[in-house]
């Protein structure tokens, strides 16, 4: 028998309200290691958030998240967070790399001094050691030859890929993508989305937003469509495109996306 992967992520009913509005109203999901996982749904269901929240740039109101066995917990949003929350809070953001739409790169710094800065300054990697770790991410995510480039002479999708290589040099367990590709040109989606799935091979466990429905579809082992701030269903791509089971979904398909008769 096929041996099942062990669950990396475990969220159990994740909620979180700004000011009087649930923006997660309950999130549950398991993922295994190895997982590449594509979720979609309308603006302001909450995607966004449950990704910040699930590497702790957002606090959860109440809920627990559980990452390679680092627990954040909270019973209700009056339980102040405890110091013991904080600290597991803090751990949660070493094995969470987040890239977002636009390239958050230094400007001022290299895209070797990018990827080398958060591994010496955060871990206190000696510099020969993470600048020989920084080359050998920008090979992988097909940048050797730019390392000393600055992030304004380099085309969108490079950027993004160094955003990428920035946050593979803290040695994260999982990658969150939050819309990775939504601010590029059509004709460098595809080198973007080129690395999640090299990294998907090699086993990294991704978490992806995105509006690339035929990436979703394909590349994914799943899709989890969200809508107003719960999971409403999840199905593997072509059930998902093809045949999903809730009225949501299909809605959303097929208005909003038009993927569906
Ligand atoms: N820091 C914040 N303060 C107040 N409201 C917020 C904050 N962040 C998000 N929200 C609200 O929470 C809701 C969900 O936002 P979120 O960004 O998670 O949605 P999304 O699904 O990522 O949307 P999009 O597809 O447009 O990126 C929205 O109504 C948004 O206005
Ligand atoms: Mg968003």
């Amino acid at each position: 028998m096929e041996e099942r992967s062990r669950a990396l992520i475990t969220v159990r009913d994740l909620r979180k309200s700004f000011d009087d509005e649930e923006v997660l109203a309950g999130v549950s999901i398991e993922i295994s290691e190895g997982d590449l996982v594509s979720v979609i749904g309308p603006s302001g269901c909450g995607k966004s958030t449950f990704l910040r929240c699930l590497n702790g740039l957002e606090i959860l109101d109440s809920g627990t998240i559980t990452i390679d066995g680092v627990t954040i917990s909270r019973g209700s949003p009056e339980e102040k967070p405890s110091r013991a929350f904080m600290e597991a809070t803090h751990e949660l953001r070493k094995e969470v790399g987040i890239v977002f739409q636009g390239f958050n790169l230094f400007p001022h710094k290299t895209v070797l001094e990018n990827v080398m800065l958060a591994p010496v300054v955060v871990q206190g990697a000696r510099p020969e050691r993470a600048e020989a770790e920084a080359l050998h991410l920008l090979g992988k995510v097909g940048l050797e030859g730019y390392a000393h480039r600055y992030p304004v002479t380099l085309s969108g999708g490079q950027a993004q890929r160094a955003a990428i290589a920035r946050a593979l040099a803290m040695s994260p367990k999982v990658m969150l993508y939050d819309e990775p590709t939504s601010a590029l040109d059509p004709e460098l989606v595809g080198e973007v989305l080129q690395v999640m799935k090299d990294l998907d091979g090699e086993g990294m466990t991704q978490v992806i937003v995105t509006h690339e429905m035929r990436f979703a579809r394909e590349a994914s082992d799943y899709v989890v469509f969200m809508d107003r701030g719960e999971i409403v269903e999840v199905a593997d791509g072509d059930e998902m495109f093809t045949a999903p089971r809730n009225e949501r979904t299909r809605d959303f398909l097929r208005h909003l996306v038009g993927v569906l008769p």
